[in-house]
This record gives structure tokens, C-alpha cells and sequence, in this order.
């Protein structure tokens, strides 16, 4: 019912020329250029790079976006990029609330908010990132503090369709230290996140939101996270950045 969405988040990772070459490879290794893959396909690299991800893949069955969207949609906001250039690339998705920009950024839920509407103003569907530091783990407060998390980046946001919205559970401890949370872990989480938006948007609609994983994925715990039943891929970080690594964590998806 739902397809798995295997997400590459390059963070602040390759040159413009480096990842057209990488596009390049990519799109001649997959099968088909990807359009035999069941799974689906998404690169989110940094924003200069996004004219050549639309050269290589254009319209066609691998995914791009960004990794951050302005909250503003035009105006004097030196150094923001808005949804609306966004979509004129032809950007499927772009991240937001990533914990790399609540915490070196300061963004904060009302933001994170802002940008999720900003997005889905212009029918790019928003990769929403939730999660809890370790310290929230460890005080048995990780549920409470990532729905919230998740609740106050929906409050009153209307979406057209289960389609537009994916979410990303990525608990803070686990992202780049290489200690992903365990399968049942995730599960867990996942769960409570898909409760929490059948509250919200109802059951039928909820069982269509995809709930991504992200933190620490790589090829040797892909397959157990993914064998979850609320797992719906990965929003993947490092393990994205070597073709290898990232066409065997497609391979896995199928
Ligand atoms: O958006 C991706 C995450 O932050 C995960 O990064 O796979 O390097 O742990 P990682």
C-alpha cells in the first residue's frame, strides 16, 4: 500500500560537479534508469546542485529536492530560497525542521510550520523530520516530545492527499554516530506517529502517510528496520554519499 521511499540526505556534502558525475553513474547503475524499481528514489543534496539533479533525472523516475525551504514566500530575505524556485527546478520534496537545523539553526516548531506551508502552497510534498536527543530518550520522554514535534509542525495544516506529506523519524542520538535505533524501536515510534495522524487527518489516511527512518542506516540494518510494518524507507545521510552504499540500500528497498 505503501511504496518505500529510500531518501539520500547529502547534507553539506559534494561540489556541483561532483554530484552531476555521481547523478550520471547513478541513473546508468539503476535498473532502467529506475524506472524497474518497485521502491522509490529521492536525492536531497545541498541547493546548488539541484540544476543538475533536474538535467540528469528531469521528469523521470528518480526524485529530487531540497534539504530547507525559506518559511517566506518572496521578498528582502537575503539568502533564502523559496518553494516557489524550488518547484521552477523541479524539486518533488524538500526536507524540513532536519534536527542539524533546529539545533545549528535555532528553527523553531512555528517555523518548521511555516515552511511545511510554504511547500505545500506550491505541491511540493515536505519531508518532515521529527525526533528526540538523547537526553529525552534516556528520561523515558521520547514519545510525548516527538509528537509534539510532529503536532505543532501540522496544527491546522490541511493536506490534499496522504501523498502529501512524509514523515522521517530520526531520533537525534542516531544520526552520523553510526548507533541506529534498534527495529522494534523504530517500530514503536512509527507507530505512534501513525496514530497520532489517523487522530489527526483519520485511519484511511494515515495508513497512506509514508513514516521514514533515519539515523545510522546503512546496507547491514536496512533489511531489519525495513521488515518493520510501519517502516517505509530511509532518510539516508551518510550511507547515501558512496554509490555502493546507496545502490545496495535500493537494492534492499527492491
Ligand atoms: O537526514 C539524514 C539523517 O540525518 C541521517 O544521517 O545516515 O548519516 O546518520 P546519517
Amino acid at each position: 500500500m505503501r511504496r518505500v521511499l529510500v531518501a539520500g540526505n547529502w547534507k553539506m556534502h559534494k561540489t556541483p560537479s561532483e554530484a552531476r558525475v555521481w547523478f550520471r553513474e547513478l541513473k546508468r547503475l539503476l535498473p532502467g534508469g529506475g524506472s524497474l524499481l518497485d521502491s522509490e528514489v529521492a536525492l536531497l543534496p545541498a541547493f546548488p546542485i539541484l540544476p543538475y539533479a533536474r538535467e540528469v533525472f528531469g521528469e523521470g523516475p528518480v526524485a529530487y529536492g531540497a534539504q530547507d525551504v525559506s518559511a517566506h514566500r518572496e521578498g528582502a530575505y537575503t539568502g533564502e530560497v523559496s518553494a516557489r524556485m524550488l518547484k521552477d527546478l523541479g524539486c518533488r520534496y524538500a526536507i524540513v525542521g532536519h534536527s542539524e537545523r533546529r539545533r545549528y539553526h535555532h528553527e523553531t516548531d512555528t517555523l518548521v510550520r511555516e515552511k511545511v506551508l510554504r511547500l505545500l502552497e506550491e505541491g511540493l510534498t515536505p519531508i518532515l523530520c521529527v525526533g528526540e536527543p538523547l537526553e529525552v530518550r534516556e528520561r523515558g520522554e521520547a514519545v510525548p516530545y516527538t509528537l509534539a514535534q510532529l503536532e505543532a509542525a501540522l496544527e491546522g495544516v490541511e493536506l490534499a492527499g496522504p501523498e502529501r506529506l512524509v514523515v522521517a523519524y530520526e531520533p537525534v542520538w542516531a544520526i552520523g554516530t553510526g548507533k541506529n535505533a534498534s527495529p522494534e524501536d523504530a517500530e514503536a515510534m512509527h507507530q505512534e506517529i501513525r496514530q497520532a495522524l489517523a487522530r489527526r487527518y483519520g485511519e484511511e489516511f494515515a495508513a497512506r502517510v509514508r513514516v521514514l527512518y533515519g539515523g545510522s542506516v546503512n546496507p547491514k540494518n536496512f533489511a531489519d528496520l525495513l521488515s518493520m510494518p510501519n517502516v517505509d524507507g530511509g532518510l539516508v545521510g551518510g550511507a547515501s554519499l558512496e554509490l555502493e552504499s546507496f545502490l545496495a540500500l535500493i537494492k534492499l528497498a527492491g
